[in-house]
């Protein structure tokens, strides 16, 4: 296949999204939608990519700071070709490539299906071809209109169809691989005359009809069977349903390379999250962008993991919140336990029910299994922290940080007032308020001394 640019329009409203945020910028599997189409367009290698943008451009582009592709700013959204006719500067000098022509708002596509359509329009040297499938019922694309042989005639929108066109169910996909070389002179013919009063690029389909009948090259329809693939999103309820659709496909390519899930239809998956041979993922479990996980790692029910690295042998039980955590590997976390950014837990380490820990490492074979606040800390290997200690990192302005050392003890109900250390192997007496470092081996006791009144009770009463 020879080399082909794209073009990708981008720059609607979105107005039936009903949003502030521009349509493109809404997410699939946790991905801009325009992040999806760019994915498929940089698949084909092509020689360039440009993308149309207008409402809110700024914010589309900033969303995207790291792609090389070229930016074009249509300041009106006066229609689909007027976004293309805007466009026409940065297509200079393609030497007769074919352009293919994507929308920001058809997430699914697959690269295959485009090298396909590229293939059959350039071996029947087109001039156009565009990407059809047939949808029942058809509501809301333009309408593919062939004439009694079977030749392309024309597009015609809905708003702007008869019934009988409206009754057409093939419909345009709103994908087009075209000559870059006749484009210009289609885009000057168009008119608004519609229902719409906008410059619609469909019309452009007419007018190269109408040069392959006086003798032009020849126009040709792909018609594909897959039209999930072509399924655009207009709306936040169509956007649910190819939600859905991603999930089961995200979700089944997991369980084909070996990932269990007790019940695939009630979790949820990142297109970006990757995870290892022979996991096993409980019901209601949210998996989102930037997760990794390992090898034999068994989520519970109820958990949401963001971007997160988990080794091989994690155990996390119900009802855990990971967000920026980064696991090393046979570790045992939860039930109902928060780690979040910057929590690092080495391997085996422990962290139990009704724990948080944020911005601390917790060191090999440690534990801090209940009802413990880690904020800011860095705690060694075989460090044993009781039920009930706080890190108490904040004084109101600043945050300071709390380290225990290798085989510390940390009684339970402890306050860490930081900043504080406690060297290797010392011992803190349960109910402690630790305000000054305590040495290595030595046992600090920061607590009131219990004082017994023998048969107190009885006197009382008396
Ligand atoms: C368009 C097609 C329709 C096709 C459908 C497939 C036209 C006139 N109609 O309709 O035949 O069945 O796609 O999904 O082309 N855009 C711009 N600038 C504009 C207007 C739109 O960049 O001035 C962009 C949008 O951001 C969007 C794409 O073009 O990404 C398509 O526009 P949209 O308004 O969604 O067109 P449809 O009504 O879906
Ligand atoms: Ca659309």
């Amino acid at each position: 296949m020879s080399q082909c640019a794209v073009l990708i329009l981008a720059a609607g409203l979105g107005t039936r999204m009903r949003s502030r945020l521009p349509k493109v910028l809404h997410t699939l599997a946790g991905r801009p939608l325009l992040a999806h189409v760019l994915a498929t367009a940089k698949a084909l290698n092509p020689s360039r990519i440009v993308v149309v943008v207008g409402y809110e451009a700024d914010r589309v582009r900033a969303a995207f700071p790291d792609e090389s592709v070229g930016w074009v700013v249509q300041e009106a959204q006066l229609g689909t070709g007027h976004a293309v006719r805007t466009a026409l500067p940065a297509l200079e000098g393609l030497n007769g490539q074919p352009l293919l022509i994507l929308s920001g708002d058809v997430p699914l596509l697959e690269p295959r299906l485009l090298q396909q359509a590229l293939e059959d329009h350039q071996q029947a040297n087109r001039s156009l071809t565009v990407l059809t499938t047939t949808i029942e019922p058809p509501t809301g694309y333009g309408r593919l209109v062939r004439d009694g042989a079977g030749g392309v005639v024309a597009i015609i929108e809905e708003r702007d169809a008869d019934p009988t066109t409206r009754a057409i169910t093939e419909i345009n996909t709103g994908i087009y691989c075209v000559a870059s070389d006749r484009l210009p002179d289609w885009l000057a013919a168009i008119r608004n005359d519609n229902a719409q009063q906008e410059y619609y690029l469909t019309d452009m389909v007419a007018l190269a009809a109408t040069e392959a009948a006086r003798g032009g090259r020849p126009v040709g329809a792909s018609h594909h069977l897959d039209r999930t693939a072509f399924m655009g999103i207009n709306d936040r309820s169509q956007l649910a349903g190819m939600e859905r659709i991603f999930r089961d496909r995200v979700v089944g390519d997991w369980m084909a390379r070996g990932v269990t899930f007790v019940d695939p239809q009630s979790c949820w998956v990142a297109a970006d999250a990757v995870i290892a041979q022979d996991t096993i993922i409980e019901p209601n479990v949210i998996i989102g962008p930037g997760v990794a996980i390992g090898a034999d790692c068994h989520i519970g029910p109820f958990c949401e993991i963001r971007d997160s690295r988990l080794g091989p042998g994690v155990r996390i039980r119900a009802f855990c919140h990971l967000d920026g955590a980064d696991l090393a590997g046979a570790n045992d976390v939860g039930p109902y336990a928060r780690l979040r950014p910057k929590a690092v837990l080495d391997q085996g380490a422990k962290v139990g029910n009704f724990c948080e820990v944020k911005k601390s490492r917790v060191g090999a074979g440690s534990k801090v299994n209940h009802l413990t606040y880690i904020g800011d800390a860095e705690i060694g290997s075989g460090v044993n922290v009781g039920a009930g200690t706080i890190t108490c990192n904040y004084d109101g302005k600043h945050k300071h940080r709390t380290v225990l050392e290798d085989g510390v003890f940390i009684g339970s109900n402890t306050s860490l007032v930081a900043p504080v250390r406690v060297g290797a192997g010392a011992v803190v007496g349960a109910g402690s308020t630790v305000t000054k470092d305590v040495p290595p081996g030595a046992l600090a006791v920061a607590r009131g001394r219990q004082n017994t009144v023998e048969n107190w009770a009885a006197r009382k009463k008396k």
